[in-house]
C-alpha cells in the first residue's frame, strides 16, 4: 500500500529541482557583460531567480520514474524552462495580457522595453534548442532519442500547441465560449508544453508504448488542472504570494474556468483532473511517487 501523495513533499522536490536547474541555466545563458548586454540582461532577468520550475520537475520525475538518465533529463528540463520563460515574457507584453508583475518583479518589457523583451523571448526560444542539442548521449539515449525529444517539444510549443493556444486565448477575450472550447484553449496554451515535459522524460528513459500511454494520460490531465488552478488563483490568490497581478483576467474579459462555471465547480474540475492524472500512474507504484506528489501540489498550490 502506497503512502498518500504529499504536496509538501512535492515542494521539497521542487526546491531541489530549482537548485539544479538554476545552476545549469546560469551556465547556459550568456553573461550580462556579453554584447548585446541589454539583451542578455533581459534574458537572464526572466529566466533566473524565480518560478516554481514545475515543468523542469516533470521532465526529471518522469525520466526517473522509468529509469532514464538524470543528466539528459536536466538538459531537457532547462530547455523547457527557457521556452516557458520566453512564453511568459511574450504573454506579458502590452499587445497580449499587458502584465505588470511577474515572479514578484516588474515584467520584462517594463524594465527593458517592448522591443528587447520581444527579442529576449525569441533568443530564449532558440537557445532552448541549442540546449536540446547538448543532451548527453549514452545510457540508452541515442541521437534518435534526441530527435524525438526535439520533435516533441517543437510541436508542443508551436502553432498546434502553445502558440496556437495563446492566439485562441486572445481571440476569446470578451467572447462567450463554451466549456469544451475553453478546455481546448487550456490544453493548447498550457497543457501542450506540460504534456511534452512528461513525454520527453519518458522518451529519454526509452519508454515502451504502454508506459508512454500512461504518461500521456497523466500529462494531459495535469496540464489541464494546472491552467484551471491558474485561473482560480487569478481570482482568489494573494498577489504577494502568487507573484503576478491578480484579478487581471476579469479586467481583460478572458475566458476562464471561474467565469464559465464558477469557483466551486472550477475547484471540483481541477481536483477531478488531478485524480485522473494520479490514477493513470497507478501501475508504476512507488517509482511514480514524485509525479503523484507533484499532482497533489498542483491541486493545492497557492502560487
Ligand atoms: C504561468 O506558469 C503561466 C501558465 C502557463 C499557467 P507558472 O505558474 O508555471 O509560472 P512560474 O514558472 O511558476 O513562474
Ligand atoms: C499563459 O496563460 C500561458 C502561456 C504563457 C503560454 P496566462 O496568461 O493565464 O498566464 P499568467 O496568468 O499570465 O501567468
Ligand atoms: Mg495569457
Ligand atoms: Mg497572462
Ligand atoms: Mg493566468
Amino acid at each position: 500500500m502506497m503512502a498518500e501523495a504529499s504536496a509538501a513533499r512535492a515542494e521539497e522536490y521542487l526546491a531541489d529541482v530549482a537548485r539544479q536547474v538554476e545552476a545549469r541555466l546560469d551556465q547556459a545563458l550568456p553573461a550580462e557583460s556579453e554584447d548585446p548586454a541589454t539583451l542578455h540582461a533581459s534574458m537572464r532577468y526572466s529566466t533566473l531567480g524565480g518560478g516554481k520550475r514545475l515543468r523542469a520537475a516533470l521532465v526529471l520525475a518522469s525520466c526517473r520514474a522509468l529509469g532514464g538518465p538524470p543528466e539528459a533529463a536536466l538538459a531537457v528540463a532547462c530547455a523547457v524552462e527557457m521556452i516557458h520563460a520566453y512564453s511568459l515574457i511574450h504573454d506579458d507584453l502590452p499587445c497580449m495580457d499587458n502584465g505588470q508583475l511577474r515572479r514578484g518583479k516588474p515584467t520584462n518589457h517594463r524594465v527593458f522595453g517592448d522591443a528587447v523583451a520581444t527579442l529576449a523571448g525569441d533568443a530564449l526560444l532558440t537557445l532552448a534548442f541549442e540546449e536540446l542539442a547538448s543532451i548527453p548521449l549514452g545510457l540508452g539515449v541515442t541521437a534518435q532519442t534526441v530527435v524525438q525529444v526535439v520533435a516533441e517539444i517543437s510541436r508542443a510549443a508551436g502553432s498546434r500547441g502553445m502558440v496556437g493556444g495563446q492566439v485562441a486565448d486572445l481571440q476569446a477575450e470578451g467572447r462567450d465560449i463554451d466549456l469544451e472550447r475553453l478546455r481546448a484553449i487550456h490544453r493548447r496554451k498550457t497543457g501542450a508544453l506540460i504534456l511534452a515535459c512528461v513525454r520527453s522524460g519518458a522518451l529519454l528513459a526509452c519508454a515502451g508504448a504502454a508506459a508512454l500511454k500512461m504518461m500521456d494520460e497523466y500529462g494531459r490531465h495535469l496540464g489541464l488542472a494546472y491552467q484551471i488552478v491558474d485561473d482560480i488563483l487569478d481570482e482568489t490568490g494573494d498577489q504577494a504570494v502568487v507573484g503576478k497581478g491578480t484579478h487581471t483576467d476579469l479586467l481583460r474579459g478572458k475566458a476562464t474556468y471561474p467565469r464559465l462555471v464558477g469557483l466551486e465547480e472550477s475547484r471540483r474540475l481541477a481536483r477531478e483532473a488531478v485524480l485522473a492524472a494520479q490514477n493513470a500512474l497507478e501501475p508504476l507504484g512507488e517509482d511514480a511517487r514524485p509525479l503523484l506528489d507533484l499532482a497533489a501540489y498542483v491541486a493545492r498550490r497557492d502560487r
